[in-house]
C-alpha cells in the first residue's frame, strides 16, 4: 500500500487513477479540499477497495500519523501544496502555512511512523516530495537548463515556499536518516488542471469566448510536460530511485506563452468553428505582466534519463491535442469547479466515501 497527499488535485488525481488502472495494490488519498481539491475527479474509483481517502490537512500531524499506523504504507508521496503562483503573489499566507509548515507536519508524523517500523519495513520505505523547477529561479534565453546541481533561487512567495519545504525534506535525510527523493518537475498540463493555469484557462475562454490575458509580451518561456508522463516518472522514481537523490523531470518541450496560446487557438478554431464568427486570436488581451514573473524555465533531465532510463513520451502537439480534446468533452467539469457545484457535489457524496 502506498499514501498519497493532495491526491484531489490536478496531479496527484492523475496519478491516483493512472495507479489503479496499472497496479493492484492499494492507495490511500489524504486531502483538505482546498477550491483545487476535487473528488469527482476520482469517482470512477470511488467504490473501488484498491482505494480510501481520508479528507485530512497535512499540517493535522497527529492524525496523519494515526493514518500511518493504521495503514502502513511503504511509501508517502507528498503532492499536496497550494500550487498558482498568482494566487501566492496576493495572499502568501496559505502557501507558508500548506507549503512549509504542512510539510513540516506531514515530516514529522512520517518520520514518527517510520521510526517506529520493523527494520524490515523500514528499509524499504520512501517518502516521496513532489517539486518544482520554480524553486532554482529564472533564467535568460542563452542559459544552460536547470540542473540538480542548481542553486535555489526562488522569486515568488510559491517558489519560495517550495524550496523551504524542499529544504527540510532534505534535513530530515541529512539528520534523521528519513529515505526521502525529491522531484523538481516542470510545467505539467492535460485533464483535471484548474482553469486558473495558462492551458485550460486558454482553452475555457476561448469556449466561452472570454478574453485570453497575456501576461506582460507573453514571451516568457515555460517546459511543458503532460501529467502522465510525471505520474510515469515518479512511478519509476518510486521503484528505483535512490535515497536522498534529487530528480529533475521534464518534458523537453520549451515554449514561449504566446506560442502555446497562439497553437491552442488554431487547434481550437479547427474544431469549433461551426459556433464561430471569427479567429480566437482575437481573444489575445496583452495585460500587466505578473509581478517578479521568471522569464524562462528550462530543465535538463540527464540524470533521471541516464540513471532511471526515464524520458517523456507525449510530444506537445499529440498531449495539447488530447488535452484540447478532454476540455472539450468534459465541459461540465470546468464549470461545476469554476462555479462550486462541485462543491455542493462534494457534500452530497462526501458522507458516501469518507
Ligand atoms: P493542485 O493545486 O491542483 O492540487 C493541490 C492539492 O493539494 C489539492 O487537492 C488540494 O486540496 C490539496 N491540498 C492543499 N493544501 C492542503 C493541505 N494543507 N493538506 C492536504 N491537502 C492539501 O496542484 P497540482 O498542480 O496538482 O500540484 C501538485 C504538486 O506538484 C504540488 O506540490 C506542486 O507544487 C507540484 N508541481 C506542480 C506542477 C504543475 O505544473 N502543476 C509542476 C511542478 C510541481
Ligand atoms: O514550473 C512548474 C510550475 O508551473 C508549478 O510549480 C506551478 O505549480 C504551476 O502553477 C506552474 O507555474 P506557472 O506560473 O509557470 O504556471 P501558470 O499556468 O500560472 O502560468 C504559465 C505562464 O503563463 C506564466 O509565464 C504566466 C503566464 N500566464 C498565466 C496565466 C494564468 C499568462 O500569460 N496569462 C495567464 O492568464
Amino acid at each position: 500500500m502506498i499514501l498519497v497527499t493532495g491526491g484531489a488535485g490536478f496531479i496527484g488525481s492523475n496519478f491516483i487513477l493512472d495507479w489503479c488502472n496499472l497496479s493492484d495494490e492499494q492507495i490511500i488519498n489524504i486531502d483538505k479540499l482546498t477550491y483545487a481539491g476535487n473528488l469527482m475527479n476520482l469517482s470512477s474509483i470511488t467504490q473501488s477497495d484498491q482505494y480510501k481517502f481520508y479528507k485530512v490537512d497535512i499540517s493535522n500531524n497527529e492524525l496523519i500519523l494515526e493514518i500511518l499506523k493504521k495503514h502502513k504504507p511503504r511509501a508517502v508521496i507528498n503532492f499536496a501544496a497550494e500550487s498558482h503562483v498568482d494566487r501566492s503573489i496576493h495572499g502568501p499566507r496559505d502557501f507558508v502555512n500548506t507549503n512549509i509548515m504542512g510539510t513540516f507536519e506531514l515530516l514529522e508524523a512520517v518520520h514518527s511512523y517510520w521510526t517506529n517500523l520493523h527494520d524490515s519495513k523500514k528499509g524499504e520505505f520512501k517518502f516521496m516530495h513532489i517539486s518544482t523547477d520554480e524553486v532554482y529561479g529564472s533564467l535568460l534565453k542563452q542559459d544552460p537548463s536547470f540542473t540538480e546541481t542548481n542553486q535555489y533561487k526562488p522569486n515568488s512567495p510559491y517558489s519560495a515556499t517550495k524550496a523551504a519545504s524542499d529544504h527540510l525534506v532534505r534535513a530530515f535525510h541529512k539528520t534523521y536518516q528519513l529515505p526521502v527523493i525529491i522531484s523538481n518537475c516542470s510545467n505539467n498540463y492535460g485533464p483535471y488542471q484548474f482553469p486558473e493555469k495558462l492551458i485550460p484557462l486558454t482553452i475555457n475562454n476561448i469556449l466561452k469566448d472570454k478574453k485570453i490575458p497575456v501576461y506582460g509580451s507573453g514571451l516568457q518561456i515555460r517546459d511543458w510536460l503532460y501529467v502522465n508522463d510525471h505520474c510515469d516518472a515518479l512511478r519509476v522514481i518510486l521503484k528505483e530511485g535512490k535515497i536522498g537523490e534529487t530528480y529533475n523531470i521534464g518534458g523537453l518541450n520549451e515554449k514561449a506563452n504566446i506560442d502555446v496560446i497562439s497553437m491552442i487557438c488554431s487547434k481550437m478554431d479547427k474544431q469549433i468553428s461551426a459556433n464561430k464568427e471569427s479567429s480566437s486570436k482575437n481573444l489575445i488581451t496583452y495585460v500587466q505582466d505578473r509581478a517578479g514573473h521568471d522569464k524562462r524555465y528550462s530543465v535538463d533531465i540527464s540524470k533521471i534519463s541516464k540513471s532511471l532510463n526515464w524520458q517523456p513520451k507525449e510530444s506537445f502537439e499529440s498531449g495539447i491535442d488530447k488535452t484540447i480534446k478532454w476540455y472539450l468533452d468534459n465541459q461540465y467539469w470546468v464549470d461545476s469547479v469554476m462555479t462550486g457545484d462541485y462543491i455542493e457535489w462534494m457534500k452530497k457524496n462526501y458522507s458516501k466515501i469518507s
